[in-house]
């Protein structure tokens, strides 16, 4: 099911009317707390217990990958409290999730630099890795300290270590190079919150993907409205550049 998916890239993974890859920018955690009068990790506390529902309801809705952008390479310049308390949340989250995940039969896949993480975060990063490798249902790309430029650089530079020779590199082989390797390009790109902004995501891949965004905040955003989403994209025309998308 997944090497059926991952080989029809290029944008034409419309399989019916589902999209194939949902990607989402979990937007809004701050102002969702300080709109109730709650210190903003309240607000990152919530929005990573409300993964579990949204990767139920997309799956259910028959969505094959799911990629969640959980804290970007930009990130790090907010308050030390609040990157702290993010990265201390994030890796509670994952010690419970995991489990539940791989009972789900989803593979967990980190995109992202791993090497500023904390030592526990990797280990518990590389344990949800190696457990859920070989299950067959969805596959969870988490973003977590994840940007498009860095992503892009790493793969140049990977390109170069390898001296692959110049005649050689195509899109093809470049997308080889991403850390999303085994994703076809995300159909929908989703972004809570409101704002109107792609903030370094997937910035390979979004060639010609969908968007979508909502004011909701993250935290907020329920199966109710993911289905009207999903519903919009369904009549969405895609073309890809041309005049008749049949052709
Ligand atoms: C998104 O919520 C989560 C992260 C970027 C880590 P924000 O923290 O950006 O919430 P707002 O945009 O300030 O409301
Ligand atoms: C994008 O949200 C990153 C994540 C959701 C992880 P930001 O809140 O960081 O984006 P900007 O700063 O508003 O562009
Ligand atoms: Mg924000």
């Amino acid at each position: 099911m997944q090497v059926q998916a991952a080989s029809s890239q290029h944008g034409s993974t419309q399989n019916g009317k589902v999209p194939v890859h949902v990607a989402i920018i979990m937007d809004g955690n701050g102002r969702w707390a300080q709109k109730r009068g709650l210190p903003r990790l309240e607000g990152h506390r919530v929005g990573v217990d409300c993964i579990q529902k949204v990767v139920e309801t997309l799956s259910d809705k028959g969505v094959k990958y799911i990629t969640l952008y959980a804290f970007s390479t930009e990130n790090w310049s907010r308050p030390q409290e609040e990157v702290t308390g993010i990265l201390e949340i994030f890796l509670q989250a994952l010690r419970v999730q995991t489990r539940a995940f791989h009972d789900n039969n989803v593979r967990i896949v980190h995109i992202g630099k791993v090497d500023r993480l904390g030592l526990e975060l990797q280990e518990e990063l590389a344990y949800a890795q190696r457990l859920t490798r070989d299950n067959t249902g969805i596959t969870l790309n988490v973003a977590f300290d994840y940007g498009g430029r860095d992503e892009i650089l790493e793969a140049v530079r990977k390109i170069i270590h390898d001296r692959v020779p110049e005649e050689d590199v195509s899109e093809k082989l470049f997308r080889r190079y991403l850390f999303t390797s085994d994703s076809p390009d995300p159909d929908l790109i989703i972004r809570t919150g409101g704002e109107l902004r792609i903030s370094n995501f997937l910035l390979w891949q979004s060639a010609y993907s969908e968007y979508y965004h909502t004011p909701t905040f993250w935290p907020d955003l329920d199966s109710e409205e993911l289905e009207r989403i999903l519903e919009t994209f369904s009549n969405r025309q895609r073309r890809f550049g041309r005049v008749n998308p049949e052709d």
